[in-house]
């Protein structure tokens, strides 16, 4: 999808919302810059560009409010894709419960996320070669372990971000981040 086809669906977004819990969230005004100009939530990364690299910044806030349970957004940090996933309480579950010994690259779910077992970060980009997996939207291919899945070369990750099949060597990375109060999150 293009950046104006993007634009052009933004004022669907409260219907879209209302319509579906799981349904995509774009949250154009919910991240805040702190160093130096303004935050930017980018829906539905598919490639990069300079401009987003100019407006990635060093850490960022992010209100999470508004992310219903099993929603997921993008978000623009420092040049990289992030993807904040609100998981449902099923997918807590099954995320913790996978055994250490079917992992490539094995890590327990309680180590992939800070404090709030609900909200899981991690940065977008596949481990393998750099591709932007699918899945933060329900409609998308997550794979078979409901996460996301890489277009590239068919890596597959789990709903911790745990690299479950596919070339990639290690699970998506989990970037430096705080809980500034239960709502909101500083990345960075
Ligand atoms: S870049 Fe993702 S599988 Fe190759």
């Amino acid at each position: 999808m293009h950046n104006d086809e993007v634009l052009k669906s933004e004022p669907e977004q409260p219907d879209l919302v209302h319509k579906s819990r799981r349904d995509f969230l774009i949250l154009a005004t919910s991240a805040v810059g702190v160093v130096g100009t303004a935050g930017f939530v980018w829906p539905l990364v598919k490639s990069m560009n300079p401009a987003a690299d100019v407006l990635a910044l060093a850490s960022i806030e992010i209100d999470l409010k508004p992310i219903q349970e099993g929603q997921a957004i993008t978000v623009m940090w420092r040049g990289r894709p992030l993807f904040i996933r609100h998981r449902t309480a099923q997918e807590i579950q099954e995320a913790k419960n996978v055994n250490l010994n079917d992992l490539v690259d094995p890590q327990l779910d309680v180590d992939r996320f800070k404090q709030y077992p609900q909200w899981l970060v991690v940065v977008g980009v596949c481990t393998h070669l750099g591709c932007v997996p699918s899945g933060q939207k329900p409609s998308d291919n997550r794979g078979q372990y409901g996460g996301w899945y890489c277009p590239c070369h068919g890596s597959v990750y789990d709903i911790s971000g745990r690299v479950r099949g596919g070339p990639a060597p290690r699970n998506l990375e989990v970037p430096p981040y705080t809980f500034l109060n239960e709502t909101t999150l500083k990345v960075g």
